[in-house]
């Protein structure tokens, strides 16, 4: 993946820079992409017996089990925990597990900015303690067409930015992964630009569905899922739910999103699940959810709509993809 020649010398060193940085972003966006068509293999390989997380697996998991009111039932602890994208640690979904296990969580702090009444940095457990995390069993479809049903813990986005009382002008909010090359080894790299940024359109964050999520299956967030701290949007593709979040700012402007810059043809803005909009390589109709043999259908707004369909009304979803 990393684009270095077996001499060492760097491919800018040897080619016109908008060229380099075109062929970068595309071989970022095709470091995605070649996970889709593997995604039934990996994940024939991620269940062999020998799972590198599997102690970490609560004993005392709920048996009455969780589920959507549909009857989905939640994927597997192991394989929500075992199957993760986190570049900062590994472009290897079965890599992050054990290369973020020694990530430290704590202290943690998140600022919160820019259009608001009242900027504020919280301490993550005070934050806590304002706003109590609870049980939200989702689905999560990710852009590669995989899915998993994922109970996580977590609570409003809006509890939070109702603390901040955003301003009138305030449009959107941004969020910023933590920037901390010793901490996540991979940004070292320049895999991707770092730190990992998403955005949202502030009614979107404001939605009831949008929480911030501070773990699963009842238990605080392993690293690897994006510990202790990350969003969650479950109408939209995977790659909004931007982990590890150390800011959060209110904008008046369109904020940059890392899959959106590194590969806008790819990747928009809006990541609305949608399976009437193809990616450019893959059809997005069906997906394959992991824990499952076939593929099912995807649904609209990955089966939201009738809660977040009004947030688009009237907008082209195939050109605001
Ligand atoms: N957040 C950061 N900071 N870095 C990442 O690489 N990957 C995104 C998203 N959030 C990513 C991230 C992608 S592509 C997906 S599909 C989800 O995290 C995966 O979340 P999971 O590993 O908990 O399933």
């Amino acid at each position: 993946m990393l684009i270095k020649n077996s001499d060492g010398i760097k491919s800018s060193d040897i080619t016109d820079e908008n060229l380099y940085w075109n062929r970068r972003n595309f071989l970022r966006a095709a470091a995605l992409a070649a996970t889709t068509t593997a995604t039934g293999l990996l994940y024939r390989k991620l269940n062999t017996p020998a799972k590198q997380q599997a102690t970490l697996t609560p004993t005392a998991l709920p048996t009455g089990g969780y589920a959507l009111p549909t009857g989905e039932a939640a994927t597997a602890f192991d394989d929500i925990t075992n199957y993760n994208n986190f570049y900062e640690f590994s472009t290897s979904k079965e890599g992050v597990a054990s290369r973020a296990q020694n990530f430290v969580t704590r202290p943690w702090t998140v600022e919160v900015g820019g259009l608001v009444q009242n900027p504020k940095t919280f301490d993550l457990d005070d934050l806590l303690k304002l706003a109590p995390p609870e049980d939200r069993v989702y689905r999560f479809r990710c852009v590669e067409a995989w899915s998993m049903i994922i109970p996580w813990l977590g609570f409003p986005l809006k509890s939070l930015l109702d603390a901040v009382q955003p301003l009138g002008n305030a449009k959107f909010v941004a969020f910023n992964t933590l920037f901390d090359p010793y901490r996540m080894p991979n940004q070292r790299g320049d895999v991707l630009p770092w730190p990992y940024v998403e955005g949202l359109r502030l009614d979107e964050a404001l939605h009831p569905l949008t929480i911030l999520a501070t773990g699963l299956y009842g238990k605080p967030l392993l690293p690897q899922n994006g510990a202790p701290l990350r969003l969650v949007v479950p109408w939209k593709y995977g790659f909004k739910s931007i982990k590890s979040i150390v800011k959060i700012t209110l904008t008046d402007t369109q904020p940059k999103a890392t899959w959106n810059y590194v590969a806008p043809d790819e990747y928009g803005f809006y990541s609305n699940v949608n399976p009437q909009v193809d990616h450019p390589r893959w059809s997005q109709a069906t997906e394959q959810r992991i824990g499952e043999w076939g593929r099912r259908d995807t649904l609209m707004f990955n089966g939201y709509a009738d809660q977040v369909a009004s947030l688009y009304a009237g907008m082209d979803l195939k050109a605001n993809f």
